[in-house]
């Protein structure tokens, strides 16, 4: 029986004349929540104003704290931070980079650096030690939260490496959690204390990615451990919104780097300048992630495919999981391929 039929034989049965209105009610319901996110993701994409840094304290001697700040987007976060007026503690494993960068910030934008390396991998409170020492009388304002590792090649859960495991989560989520811990007080009592008339506002930023956005097979570890940092930074967004901290989980797709391991950068590819900025210009909006609380996706193409993701197939479906094994299956052939292509010239 075809709808028309259907709607002939039984128009007049109040109970199909319910259920049709009720249908309808709740079509227009979801079609005006579509309607609302998508305004909202193009006024926070290309409308509205940049934020002003003035706000977390940038050219009122105000610190920023960045982990991981000695290359890729790291460095870009302590660059362009200090350009807008913050100085800037710098945090990563190696020493010389770190010196090299602090020389830059200073001689380019005027501002003060301290340095602070360690290896973040081994855990080791020495590491905490050191960082809190270097920041216990600094006024505090913002902590970017960057330091991450991912898996060398993707590779099936079952032959991860148990260090490639242990790394991974201790870097990206251990050690996060501690650093914060020693962090976010300074930021606290930085804004909250009697002598900030300006009412300057605390910052914390957390990169996550899109391989925690998506449960990613081949990155199974990575993929938890940044799932994992977007439950808890929401929920320390929470904790910390009455002591005038704004918390955000940062989310990206691919962005050149070494992580990455691309060098081109194109429209769905940014590199760490054009990503950064697009983040920094956008804190407090949630871009492409509409739905999350404390949450942004801030670069424009990023910020498509989210929605679009989210508003379609869903990111926790089978077809998206079963499309991203696929994807990264091909990725540790070709990984594979390149590495035995390399060793054989060596051996040449
Ligand atoms: N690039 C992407 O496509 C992408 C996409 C989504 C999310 N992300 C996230 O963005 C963040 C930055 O990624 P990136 O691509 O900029 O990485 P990157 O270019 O590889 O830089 C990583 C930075 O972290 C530091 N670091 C690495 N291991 C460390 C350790 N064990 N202890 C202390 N410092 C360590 C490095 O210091 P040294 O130079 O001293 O080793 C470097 O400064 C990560 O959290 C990543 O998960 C990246």
């Amino acid at each position: 029986m075809s709808f028309t039929q259907f709607f002939d034989n039984y128009s007049d049965n109040l109970i199909v004349q319910y259920s049709l209105i009720f249908a309808l009610l709740v079509g227009v319901f979801h079609l005006t929540i579509f309607l609302l996110k998508f305004g909202s993701l193009v006024y926070d994409l290309f409308i509205a104003a940049p934020v002003n840094f003035s706000k977390y304290g940038a050219g009122s001697g105000k610190w920023a704290v960045v982990t991981g700040a000695s290359d890729g987007i790291g460095k870009e976060y302590a660059l362009q931070l200090a350009k807008k007026g913050l100085s800037i503690v710098l945090v990563s494993r190696t020493q010389s980079k770190l010196e090299l960068i602090a020389k830059e910030i200073e001689t380019a934008y005027k501002v003060n650096t301290k340095i602070v390396a360690f290896d973040a991998s081994t855990d080791d409170e020495e590491n905490y030690l050191k960082l809190e020492k270097a920041v216990f009388d600094l006024p505090v304002t913002v902590l970017i939260n960057n330091v991450g590792q991912s898996h060398s090649i993707p590779v099936p859960f079952l032959e991860t490496e148990k260090k490639e495991l242990q790394d991974i989560i201790t870097i990206n989520n251990i050690a996060t959690l501690k650093i914060t811990q020693i962090i976010a007080p300074r930021i606290v009592s930085t804004v909250n204390n009697a002598n900030n008339q300006k009412n300057t506002r605390g910052l914390i930023l957390t990169m996550g990615s899109f391989g925690g956005l998506l449960p990613t097979p081949y990155l199974a570890t990575y993929s938890g451990s940044k799932a994992f940092l977007q439950s808890w930074s929401a929920a320390l967004a929470g904790e910390l919104a009455a002591d005038n901290v704004d918390v955000e989980l940062v989310i990206s797709y691919l962005v050149t780097s070494a992580m990455s391991k691309i060098k081109r950068s194109s429209s769905t590819i940014p590199n760490p300048k054009q990503f950064v900025s697009s983040t920094l210009k956008g804190i407090g909006r949630r871009n492409g992630a509409q739905e999350r609380y404390a949450t942004s996706t801030p670069y424009w193409t990023h910020a498509l495919m989210h929605f679009g993701i989210d508003s379609t197939v869903g990111v926790y479906s089978k077809f998206a999981n079963k499309l991203n094994l696929q994807m990264h299956q091909s990725i540790r052939q070709r990984a594979l391929k390149k590495a035995a292509r390399l060793a054989a010239e060596k051996k040449d």
